[in-house]
């Protein structure tokens, strides 16, 4: 596979992203990749029509990267379009009674009842938390041998579940925090795998590879969360009405529907809990392992990270987040250019015109924000790792249709502004500790497996700052 930089583009530095083929792929072509790596899949077209139709087994296929049609299909007239049932087999087992899965007035019970976990003065209170696991990181590097390697993309799914942990149940995991992790990657590697099956439409009862053993890992999760939710709820009990740890956990159970007044049922406390570590977890540690990467490919970025954590990392706690605004401009480009969730989808209900082109009912609707992020139409040197577009004083001239990481409109990710918040404080701590130096031998390539990660993990070497500092 040719990669973009093989090519003559006086852009800037551009990071391993694959080539568009200049035709489209053939039907086989097409399965065949798509299991491999779906990123490989979008020809050149793609990147410069604002709407493409693709004929699949099963049904039309709308590629619709044109800000109107987008917000269409995802703001004015989303009632109309529904998950796919290929997002929502892949999805279903475990999280099936989550907010991410639910649909209609299930969903909008749900999303009422979640948005003050996610609210603004909820996320700011665990900037102490997300410091605290990017401490506890940093202790152990200083502990390795000097120069020692580490796989970056392994380490920030690590820190990423520990900040979970930290902030959902901050009284601790019951039970053996290894084993909660191994069962989590198990879990992963099961849901991970996009099957022919699924993507030819087969039906449910048709058994898919791996099933077995997600019933296996799912029992393991739901003693587990289980048991934390029954001590909680014992806890909470023998406390004074509004006492009690201040964590997600502790909100969710006393999550109560506005209009009904009614709390969540054990099975939706137990598939959010597990919707959020899914939702939260890769997603959140492939944004901070691009962002890694990024930086130690830019001096003058790093430079530029470095000077200002040095300057906010030592201020008060409250609202250091937002004085971030070199490291979030960073996480931001790096959120531009490897989207964790690559592309999203969505079935038409009714038929519907989408720029001038009529999708009929069944319709499947992929809004890739991976193309849409480089779209020749809508971003000027696409393919380049740029962050002032998203400083404060050029954030405006970014288009609101044209970046979506978070998806938008009704579905839009209840815990953006949690993942932002995490990715900017973890970055501006360990780039202000340490120099992270990608190993020169590492092959760096980016592979779409439910999220956009590493596909060869990232090795960097690891050398703490701490006694130049202290020497400066
Ligand atoms: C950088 C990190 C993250 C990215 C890129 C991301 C991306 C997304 C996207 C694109 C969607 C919309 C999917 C669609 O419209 O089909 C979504 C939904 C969702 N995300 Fe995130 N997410 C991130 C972090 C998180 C975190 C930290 C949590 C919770 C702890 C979370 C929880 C959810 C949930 C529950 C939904 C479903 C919302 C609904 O349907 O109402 N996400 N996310």
């Amino acid at each position: 596979m040719l990669r973009i930089s093989d090519g003559d583009i006086a852009q800037g530095y551009c990071p391993p992203a694959p080539r568009p083929p200049e035709q489209r792929l053939r039907l086989f072509a097409l399965l065949a990749t798509l299991k491999r790596n779906p990123l490989e899949c979008w020809s050149a077209e793609f990147f410069r029509e604002p709407i493409a139709k693709v004929k699949l087994p099963f049904a039309d296929a709308f590629l619709v990267h044109d800000p109107v049609a987008i917000k269409r299909v995802l703001v004015d007239n989303a009632g109309n379009y529904r998950k796919d049932p290929i997002q929502r087999r892949i999805l279903a087992t475990g999280l099936a009674d989550g907010l991410l899965s639910v649909e209609g007035a299930r969903w909008e019970a749900q999303r009422r009842m979640l948005a003050p976990l996610f609210a603004r003065r909820t996320v700011t209170s665990f900037t102490a938390a997300m410091l605290a696991a990017a401490d506890r990181l940093a202790e152990r590097w200083r502990r390795l041998e000097p120069n020692a390697t580490v796989d970056i993309a392994a380490e920030m799914t690590l820190i990423t579940l520990n900040v979970l942990a930290l902030t959902i149940f901050s009284d601790g995991i019951a039970g053996d925090y290894d084993e909660f992790r191994e069962a989590m990657n198990a879990y992963f590697a099961v849901i991970g795998r996009i099957g022919v099956l699924d993507l030819l439409g087969a039906p449910q009862f048709v058994p898919r590879p791996g099933q077995r053993r997600l019933r296996r890992t799912m029992g393991y999760f739901e003693g587990v969360i289980d048991q934390l939710i029954a001590t909680r709820w014992r806890r909470l009990a023998s406390l004074p009405a509004g006492e009690g740890p201040s964590d997600l956990l502790t909100l969710l159970l006393r999550a109560l529907d506005p209009s009904t007044g009614q709390s969540m049922s054990l099975p939706e406390v137990r598939s959010n809990i597990l919707t959020f570590l899914s939702a939260g977890h890769e997603t959140t540690a492939n944004t901070l392992a691009w962002s890694i990467f990024l930086l130690s490919q830019a001096s003058d970025w790093r430079a530029r990270v470095r000077e200002e954590a040095a300057r906010e990392l030592t201020g008060p706690v409250e609202g250091m987040a937002d004085r971030l605004v070199v490291t979030r401009a960073v996480v931001e480009e790096a959120l531009r250019l490897y989207p964790p969730i690559a592309a999203l989808s969505r079935m038409a209900k009714c038929a519907d015109t989408l720029g001038g082109v009529e999708a009929k009912p069944g319709a499947l609707i992929v809004i890739a924000p991976y193309v849409l992020h480089r779209h020749r139409l809508l971003w000027d040197r696409p393919d380049a790792f740029d962050p002032s577009r998203f400083l404060p004083q050029n954030r405006s001239a970014v288009a609101r249709f044209a970046y979506l990481p978070f998806g938008v409109g009704p579905r839009i990710c209840i815990g953006a502004s949690f993942a932002l918040q995490e990715a900017t404080i973890v970055l501006a701590a360990l780039t202000h500790h340490f120099d992270i130096a990608l190993m020169p031998d590492a092959k760096v390539w980016p592979l779409q497996k439910i999220t956009l990660r590493p596909a060869h993990g990232l090795p960097m070497r690891v050398t703490s700052r701490d006694c130049n500092e202290q020497a400066a």
